[in-house]
């Protein structure tokens, strides 16, 4: 047993829940990884900001050499976002033998190849269960639940802020902008919403969820993709007099050696169990040859469902330190075989 030390990229919504649970779940972490794990150095923008979750001032960075280049530091959390300079702080952390955990489907999706290249080739782990659907641990289930089976088709409710807006729009008809707001103000949504309402989170999500699920790579720009930007209230209640409720669903198919996946605002009839999904709740169907229809449920973003995604793979990556198997289980594999779309 021992320390392990971690070094946080990003103190906002989920940096702050990563900060209270290790906090508060010090012993059950210990008990699982034989470690006491410590937040060491913490990379944020404005080290000026009031936060709502006390940090040592000493831990506050905004150089992120102290983190990377810190020999005592281990892991490292990615919860920044955006594409530049995340990459570019993974890729070093990498070089420094450093095993990366991140939430950040942006970037995964563009870059996920080379990133999980890179981790394979210096024996570094790199998880990111937070990638998609928040606190559902849909990833890992993938991964391993259906290493048996042939999934043919993927579907569900991905972004959580899109469907808090589409549920309010629907249940209590008050108009987009307000809605939006709301879910930015409790930490739902992206920097740039444009990604959550344009469905572009959910195109990145799905792609990831296709790769895993078909071992294919799929791209997110290989996704068809529509938003919820020119739904309008009177399309949700004209759909709601015929009895169907508004979701943004994305959809994974495989057929043979096609793979088509998409993301469009669609009317679903009120008696499928994905019409009452609502809020900031996500739901992801699995169908396998074997198994059949299986549905995975619970708060796709937020805070402490967020940070609990990352620090299981926090856990992952602990255990597999104390095994001395670091970056041999390619739990969350790249596949650069793609297969073809059905246009093609
Ligand atoms: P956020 O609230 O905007 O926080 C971002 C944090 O990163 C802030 O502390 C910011 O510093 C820091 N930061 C940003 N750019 C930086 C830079 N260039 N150098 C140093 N620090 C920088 O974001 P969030 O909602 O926590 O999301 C973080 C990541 O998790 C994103 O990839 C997002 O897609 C993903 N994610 C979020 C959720 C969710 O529910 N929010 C769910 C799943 C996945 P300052 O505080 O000083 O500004
Ligand atoms: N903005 C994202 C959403 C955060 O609303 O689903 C979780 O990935």
């Amino acid at each position: 047993n021992g320390k392990v030390k971690i070094g946080l990229m990003g103190l906002g919504t989920v940096g702050t829940g990563i900060v209270r649970l290790v906090e508060s779940f010090q012993e059950d972490l210990y008990k699982q990884t034989d470690s006491s794990i410590e937040v060491s150095k913490i990379l944020v923008q404005n080290p000026d900001k009031e936060r709502d979750v006390f940090v040592h001032p000493d831990k506050i960075t905004t150089n992120p050499d102290d983190l990377i280049y810190d020999e005592e530091i281990e892991v490292l959390i990615e919860v920044m976002g955006g594409i530049e300079p995340a990459r570019t702080y993974i890729l070093q952390a990498f070089e420094q033998g450093k095993h990366v955990v991140t939430a950040n489907k942006d970037l995964l999706a563009a870059h996920g190849d080379e990133l999980l290249r890179k981790a394979a080739e210096k024996g570094c782990d790199l998880f990111y269960e937070a990638s998609v659907a928040g606190g559902v641990p849909i990833l890992r289930t993938l991964v391993q639940g259906f290493s048996s089976d042939r999934i043919t088709k993927i579907m569900g409710i991905v972004n959580g802020t899109t469907n808090y807006i589409l549920t309010k729009m629907s249940q209590e008809g008050l108009p987009f902008e307000q809605v939006l707001q709301e879910a930015q103000d409790l930490g739902y949504a992206e920097a740039d919403p444009t990604s959550d309402v344009e469905g572009l989170d959910a195109a990145r999500k799905m792609a990831i969820l296709a790769t895993l699920g078909f071992h294919v790579g799929v791209q997110w720009d290989d996704v068809s993709c529509r938003g919820i930007s020119e739904v309008t209230q009177e399309d949700i209640q004209y759909g709601k007099q015929l009895g169907y409720t508004m979701k943004l669903i994305g959809i994974a198919k495989r057929d043979d050696d096609c793979v088509e996946v998409s993301v469009e605002p669609t009317f679903v009839e009120n008696s499928h169990p994905i019409a009452n999904v609502n809020d900031v709740f996500n739901a992801v169907y699995v169908y396998g040859e074997a198994v059949g229809e299986t549905m995975f449920y619970g708060p796709g973003a937020g805070e402490l469902p967020t940070a609990t995604a990352v620090l299981s793979d926090l856990v992952a990556v602990v255990k597999n330190i104390r095994l001395g198997i670091n970056g041999r289980e390619m739990s969350f594999p790249y596949h650069e075989k793609r297969l073809k779309s059905p246009d093609q």
